[in-house]
């Protein structure tokens, strides 16, 4: 959003000053305020914009890790001693090289959905919190893995109809427990075309590479224009041939399930016109949002539900793009955004009843961690919108909330996963004085040395003794309600982690690194 300049020359160095007394008082009544507060031991210390918070920069260089942990294929400057090639003739039986793109998550799966959901998640990280990777050295390495993800996206789409969906076939994959390197079984490969549409896969990944197209918008233009052709056609064919992939192919519905396709939709025309600023793509959102946006209620965002990503997506329209900030066809999703934030904040009067005792953010059993991790960046980023655009405050009922109050609740559910927690544990591997050290994971618990496949490798899932290779990084499930947590190898609701929540995390650390916000502009 290009800032308009000001209207004379004379009144900037007055505003500068009014600006620099405001900054000054927030700081001083900022200070003051937590000098009398009790409860918030290890807040970030008020300092001069910019300054680095030490732990969410800890954390952030730590979370990065899984992704490396994840890579498929003929490994670049492999980081992680245990790990090395693998997958090499995924995508042979349809002539095809797959090998690139990332494990979804213990196994050895490459799930299209899911993984182009991380490919998007992170180059929306990357979109806004570029300048606060690029302070710790992150900025490449999270290029990098966004572009492993985006090179194996492009070779599965080989025509404009066509998308290759799904590397591995799950039932087969999980009667061996074994090491990526050393996999020999049969890779099958599940597709989507015209007479079986998928209209959720081929939309998210559409959404996947129209966001990727704007991060390599500068560096690599070419890869940039490919992305954005590959998304544009992807969008037609998910909106031309409408269909859900779990009612088209039902073998995936039991591992990720989608429960529909409009969510998608928007948020890949929401994408798209991020992407390319053409009318026709916010028409889509507009003219489609009463059928599928669900207006007025808030949801949780995850690898399934694009609907509150999309709505803070499109806030950022009516925050930055001068001739949008009244737009009809955006109003019912802004008033959802501002319905999703007064839901997180604890003393909202709309305040979500799902959360822990401790206050974690608590919507499912399974990958539990997924929806406050999400929920926080949502929330950050929504704080940053109104920060970067002056607006100081929203009202949820009678109440007003300012972005401090949403980025203090994005502290507390980052803080709980790092071990402030009942059981203080850090659910972010690595991260601190205890974490899982169980992980269900076949790479981190199989010595790179063994001599085990398939089937003989089981006893390493069994095994008493902690994983003899810490997966760095990796997020696991997380807590039960209760918040406790078991941390055994053949938990795999707790103690598996997924690269969609390394994603999520990424964008939400890196959000938290400094305290000042200023969003790095892609539009
Ligand atoms: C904080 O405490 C000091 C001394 O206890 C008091 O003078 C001050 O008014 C308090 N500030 C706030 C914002 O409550
Ligand atoms: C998958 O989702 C659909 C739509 O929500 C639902 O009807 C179906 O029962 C789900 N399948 C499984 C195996 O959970
Ligand atoms: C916590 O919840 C889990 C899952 O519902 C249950 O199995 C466990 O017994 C509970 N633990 C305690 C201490 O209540
Ligand atoms: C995991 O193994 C333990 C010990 O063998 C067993 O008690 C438990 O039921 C198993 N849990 C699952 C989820 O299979």
């Amino acid at each position: 959003m290009a800032k308009s300049s000001s209207r004379c020359c004379c009144c900037s160095w007055f505003i500068g000053i009014l600006v620099l007394i405001a900054v000054v008082l927030a700081v001083v009544i900022t200070i003051r305020n937590k000098a009398n507060r009790s409860d918030d031991g290890d807040d970030i210390v008020p300092g001069p914009p910019g300054s680095i918070d030490k732990k969410y920069a800890d954390a952030l260089k730590i979370a990065m890790q899984f992704f490396d942990i994840q890579k498929s294929g003929k490994l670049e400057n492999n980081k992680i001693p245990w790990r090395g090639d693998s997958g090499l003739k995924d995508g042979n039986e349809a002539s095809l090289d797959l090998s690139k793109g990332l494990y979804d998550a213990g196994d050895h799966m490459k799930f299209g959905f899911p993984m182009a959901f991380t490919a998007t998640v992170l180059s929306w990280s990357i979109l806004e919190y570029a300048d606060q990777m690029d302070s710790l050295n992150q900025l490449d390495p999270a290029k990098h893995t966004l572009k492993w993800t985006t090179d194996f996206l492009i070779n599965a789409h080989p025509s404009a109809n066509v998308l290759y969906i799904q590397v591995g076939d799950p039932e087969v994959d999980h009667k061996c427990w074994d090491r990526p390197e050393t996999m020999s079984r049969k890779r099958s490969l599940t597709k989507i075309d015209t007479e079986t549409p998928g209209t959720e896969v081929a939309a998210e990944t559409a959404a996947a590479m129209a966001a990727a197209s704007l991060v390599f918008k500068e560096s690599d233009p070419k890869y940039s224009s490919s992305l954005l052709k590959h998304a544009k056609q992807l969008f037609d064919f998910a909106d031309s041939n409408r269909g859900s992939y779990s009612v088209n192919i039902p073998a995936v519905q039991k591992y990720y399930n989608s429960t529909g396709y409009g969510d998608e939709l928007l948020w890949a025309a929401s994408w798209l016109y991020h992407a390319t600023e053409d009318k026709t793509y916010l028409d889509f959102v507009s003219k489609n949002g009463d059928e599928f946006a669900n207006f007025g209620s808030p949801s949780w965002f995850s690898w399934d539900n694009k609907l509150p990503g999309t709505q803070i997506l499109l806030s950022r329209l009516t925050f930055f793009k001068k001739g949008l900030s009244g737009s009809k066809g955006l109003q019912g999703y802004k008033e959802t955004a501002e319905a999703v934030m007064c839901g997180l904040i604890p003393n909202s009067p709309t305040a979500t009843s799902s959360r822990t005792d401790g206050g974690l953010i608590w919507v499912a059993e399974w990958n539990a961690m997924q929806h406050p991790v999400s929920s926080a960046f949502l929330a950050t980023l929504y704080s940053d919108y109104m920060l970067t655009s002056g607006i100081e405050q929203f009202s949820c009922g009678d109440t007003s909330f300012k972005p401090s109050d949403l980025r203090k609740f994005a502290r507390s559910q980052a803080d709980y996963m790092l071990g402030k927690n009942p059981e203080k544990m850090s659910y972010l591997v690595g991260y601190g004085e205890k974490y899982p050290e169980f992980v269900h994971h076949r790479g981190a618990s199989i010595p790179a040395d063994a001599n085990t496949g398939c089937k003989d490798g089981f006893k390493w899932l069994q095994s008493e003794e902690p994983n003899p290779n810490v997966a760095y990084g990796a997020l696991v499930g997380g807590p039960f309600l209760n918040e406790t947590f078991i941390d055994a190898r053949n938990n795999s609701m707790q103690n598996e982690p997924s690269t969609y929540n390394s994603a999520l995390v990424v964008g939400l650390l890196s959000s938290l690194v400094t305290t000042s916000s200023s969003l790095e502009s892609f539009m």
